[in-house]
């Protein structure tokens, strides 16, 4: 991953970069640099060039992604190239677009770039950001040399930096999780990537596997399609350093993620096969969790936070589920199983309701690539988020407008319910019964079911979890939504 750091807005450290990038604007007809005139005035003299007059030569226009490679010389530095960088209209999502751009340039190349961009804090985090994420490889490529860029950005404040740099490093964590094919990622292997993430962070960490599931019923009825080596369920717990006693009193954040290893549906087998291979990612909740979780240490919350990855693989196998078993789920509700490839909320049932049985939770989060249907209706660019609490509902939502993880309240519609009865089990769980389609809210209704009275937020993040293209911020593929939503919204509740 590339290394992200604060300069300090001094003419020395600056002018030792390999390659210096400058955020620019126009307003009216005039370009305007909207951080540090003073050192761009220096580096204006020093290289003897008028950066507007080239931006004129350029006929600029100042807009999100618009970059000019600006040749300079002195004899005093090896600096040979500037970029001038649009930042379109400066908002938030600009500051995204124009990082990530930016990223994109330096990408798989060892050289040092410092960046001016703006001076507003919450700016300089999110331009920070997008910059790393824009430089995101990954690959098994044979003898691929991988050159990472070193960035900085120009702040007179570190910390930020060390703030932007810890949550890239979470969705950069997330990514690679996603990204690593199926015939590698097992439930036990993504339970020993989580057992050492929690071991470098110093995260307490708990695997149940084989005889510790006999209660978790959905866990093992999926998992048991693919016993070798059959499925976890992991729990991380985060702390805030300091005395221990007093952290009993802080709020309690439980985050339930989905982490089906690879979803072929089971019995119930996908159709057509192409729909199939993108789901490798569908274990993209649990990574996102995880990832989450790995970044707080370094940012120190007063929260208390526990992850539970539900992990099992999906597979059609002679020990794989069928349409119409009965499985008992973790606190006794037993369940009609109707098609296999609903198996995502199987997992996350049993996860709920040991949240909700022993943990205690302030606030009961899940994250899961959990319904095609959550696709269909809002794209690939809002998850369906889902909460009685319209309170929490609206905060979510604005800090994802803001940092670019964005969800959309969606309705927990009571008349739906009905869908959800059984006449063998306390339920069926593909809410099968009446017509209602809503595919997306009936499989909220049927989590909800197992979170008791919980303050509870569902996430469906099907659409946002995986690009289908390599722009922005995305690489294609795994994209590590949820860890920016997840992480703000934690450090603001302290
Ligand atoms: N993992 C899928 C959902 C999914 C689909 C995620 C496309 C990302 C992209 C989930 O397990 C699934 O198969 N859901 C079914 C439920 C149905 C059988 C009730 C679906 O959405 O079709
Ligand atoms: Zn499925
Ligand atoms: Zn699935």
């Amino acid at each position: 991953m590339s290394t992200l750091a604060a300069l300090a807005p001094s003419q020395e450290a600056l002018f030792e970069a390999d390659l210096i990038a400058i955020g620019f604007i126009k307003n009216d007809s005039l370009f305007e640099f909207p951080a540090h005139k003073s050192l761009i005035k220096n580096l204006e003299a020093t290289f003897d060039v008028s950066l507007r007059d080239e931006l004129n030569f350029f006929s600029a226009t100042g807009k999100v992604g618009e970059i000019f490679e600006i040749p300079i010389s002195s004899s005093q530095y090896a600096l040979d190239r500037i970029y001038l960088v649009g930042l379109g209209d400066e908002s938030e999502s600009a500051l995204r677009g124009a990082g990530s751009a930016l990223g994109r340039k330096v990408r798989g190349k060892a050289v040092e770039l410092a960046a001016i961009c703006v001076e507003a804090k919450s700016k300089v985090r999110t331009f920070a950001i997008a910059l790393n994420l824009g430089t995101y490889q990954w690959n098994l490529k044979t003898g691929a040399q991988i050159e990472i860029p070193a960035l900085s950005v120009v702040t007179g404040e570190s910390k930020l930096l060390e703030e932007a740099a810890t949550i890239a490093k979470a969705i950069t964590r997330a990514r690679d999780l996603i990204h690593t094919p199926s015939n590698i990622k097992n439930p036990k292997w993504l339970a020993d990537e989580a057992s050492k993430i929690a071991e470098e962070n110093n995260l307490h960490i708990e695997v149940f596997a084989g005889r510790e599931l006999k209660e978790f019923g959905g866990i093992r009825a999926v998992g048991g399609s693919s016993p070798k080596p059959g499925p976890r369920f992991v729990k991380i717990s985060y702390e805030p350093a300091g005395k221990k006693r007093s952290s009993v009193l802080l709020p309690h954040v439980v985050i339930v993620g989905k982490g089906i290893t690879f979803d072929t549906g089971g019995v119930s087998l996908k159709r057509p096969y192409e729909n199939m291979t993108a789901m490798k990612s569908d274990m993209a909740g649990a990574a996102a969790a995880l990832a989450t979780i790995s970044a707080l240490p370094e940012l120190q919350p007063k929260v208390r936070v526990t992850v539970l990855m539900a992990l099992a693989e999906n597979a059609l196998s002679g020990s794989a589920q069928r349409p119409s078993d009965v499985i008992k789920h973790y606190g006794g509700t037993s369940v009609e199983v109707i098609n296999t490839d609903a198996e995502g909320r199987l997992v996350l049932a049993d996860a709920l309701a040991y949240a909700d049985l022993n943990l205690d939770p302030d606030y009961l989060f899940d994250l899961a690539t959990l319904t095609g249907a959550a696709t269909l209706g809002l794209g690939r660019q809002y998850a369906a988020m889902y909460t009685r609490d319209n309170k929490l509902a609206e905060v979510l939502h604005s800090i994802g407008e803001l940092n670019g993880d964005r969800v959309w309240h969606m309705p927990l519609v009571d008349e739906y319910s009905d869908a959800l009865e059984s006449d063998i089990a306390d339920l069926n769980h593909t809410a099968n019964k009446g017509d209602y389609s809503a595919g997306s809210v009936t499989a909220a209704l049927f989590l909800e079911k197992f979170v008791g009275e919980r303050n509870w937020v569902h996430l469906d993040i099907a659409g946002p979890a995986r690009s289908e293209s390599d722009t922005g911020e995305n690489p294609k593929g795994g994209t590590g939504f949820g860890v920016r939503l997840l992480i703000d919204w934690i450090t603001s509740l302290s």
